[in-house]
């Protein structure tokens, strides 16, 4: 029985084709990780063409098909939409230089590119992780684009690491590190867990606040910079792996001697204190007691802060930072976050410290800290 108009249930007001703008819509879709191709063709005077894109996409394994979409108002559309064979080069991580030439507008794309013909003839990029080589089956409109889908014919393999790209960013691939059972974990496993979690979320906040970032561990030295992200501001400090900090002047340190077991610190503090006592060294904390109030402060703040921390050698131009501290499921702390910048840009108040905690809380978690549970026995 067909249905009158008044019956047929009634759709949701069509959504209006503006309720977002096209920067909202963009940066969904740069949310989304892919990876970068140069999809190249030849025409029938067997002159090269090559032109980076993102949208390539599996479509069926059997048969075996990709797709891939072209603006409609790019340069050499005539040439892909008529062209019988195309090859799908998947970009290696070292190929960024590759990637922004075949985006560039104008010829000599392929100028000093070192290239093997394919089967048809068509240029396969050296060097790429993989090479798909198709024959075009069917066009799609897609609004400003038109998307083909290729079978295909020819794959080749690699075991390069390809490169990647997430909003307009190229990205490298690394595989998610599989966190191992906390429970049974040695104290030295536990760390380089750690130190695996909070790499790439380090370089990812350091990317995002524009910050120098690094990642300190507890040394048979005490406390060790293992780790820098450099942000883009020039900062007169050689920020060196393997760099042991004071425990009693950098903010570093100071988020181990509040959250490590004191005694695993005490021996270095007093080798501190003794070590500037003997040069005649001013000191930030004029007394034991002094030091202790600051470390309970930063107990109950969860961060640490040192400002205009200048050091020969190491930071010329004064500096200011803040640490927080990353523990484990034993509720050990395991690593130090340190961010760091000039000392007139950077104060206890910049929003950036918020991020910082957020993410150190996000990676203790991550590593079956619970805030509830009690801390290991000091
Ligand atoms: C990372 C990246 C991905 C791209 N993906 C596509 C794509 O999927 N489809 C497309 O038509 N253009 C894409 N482009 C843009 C083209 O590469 C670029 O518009 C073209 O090479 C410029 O040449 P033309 O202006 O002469 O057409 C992409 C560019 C970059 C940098």
């Amino acid at each position: 029985m067909s249905q009158s108009p008044a019956e047929q249930p009634t759709s949701p007001a069509a959504p209006s084709m503006v309720e977002f703008t096209a920067t909202d819509f963009r940066r969904c879709l740069g949310e989304f990780v892919t990876g970068v191709t140069v999809i190249t063709t030849v025409s029938p005077d067997g002159t090269p063409y090559g032109l980076t894109a993102n949208s390539f996409s599996s479509v069926s394994l059997d048969p075996p098909l990709i797709l891939w979409s072209l603006r409609l108002n790019a340069t050499n559309f005539k040439i892909y939409s008529t062209a019988e064979t195309f090859a799908v080069n998947i970009l290696a991580e070292d190929q960024i230089e590759i990637s922004n030439r075949f985006a560039k507008s104008g010829p000599g794309r392929f100028e000093g590119v070192a290239v093997t013909r394919g089967g048809d003839g068509v240029p396969l990029i050296d060097g790429a992780v993989a090479q798909l080589e198709c024959r075009r089956e069917f066009s799609y409109p897609g609004g400003d684009h038109v998307v083909f889908v290729g079978r295909v014919l020819r794959v080749r393999n690699t075991d390069r690491k390809p490169l990647a790209l997430r909003s307009g960013a190229y990205m490298i691939v690394h595989p998610h590190a599989p966190l191992l059972s906390s429970e049974t974990d040695e104290s030295n496993i536990a760390t380089l867990k750690a130190v695996h979690a909070a790499r790439p979320v380090i370089d990812e906040l350091g990317h995002e606040m524009d910050r120098s970032i690094g990642l300190a561990v507890w040394g048979n030295f005490g406390p060790t910079m293992i780790w820098w992200w450099e942000g883009t501001r020039p900062l007169r400090t050689r920020l060196r792996c393997g760099l042991v900090v004071s425990l009693l002047e950098s903010a570093t340190g100071s988020v181990f001697a509040a959250f490590a077991p004191s005694v695993v610190t005490a021996p270095f503090i007093d080798e501190e204190l003794a070590a500037a006592a003997k040069r005649g060294d001013p000191l930030r904390f004029s007394s034991r007691s002094e030091f202790a109030a600051w470390l309970e402060k930063v107990r109950k703040t969860g961060f640490a802060a040192s400002y205009n921390l200048t050091d020969p050698g190491i930071t010329d131009d004064p500096v200011n930072s803040v640490s927080v501290p990353v523990f484990d499921a034993e509720g050990e702390i395991v690593l130090a976050v340190t961010m760091m910048d000039n000392a007139d840009t950077f104060g206890e108040s910049d929003p950036a410290i918020e991020r910082l905690m957020a993410v150190a809380d996000k990676l203790s978690q991550r590593l079956g800290y619970r805030k509830d549970r009690p801390a290991a026995t000091r």
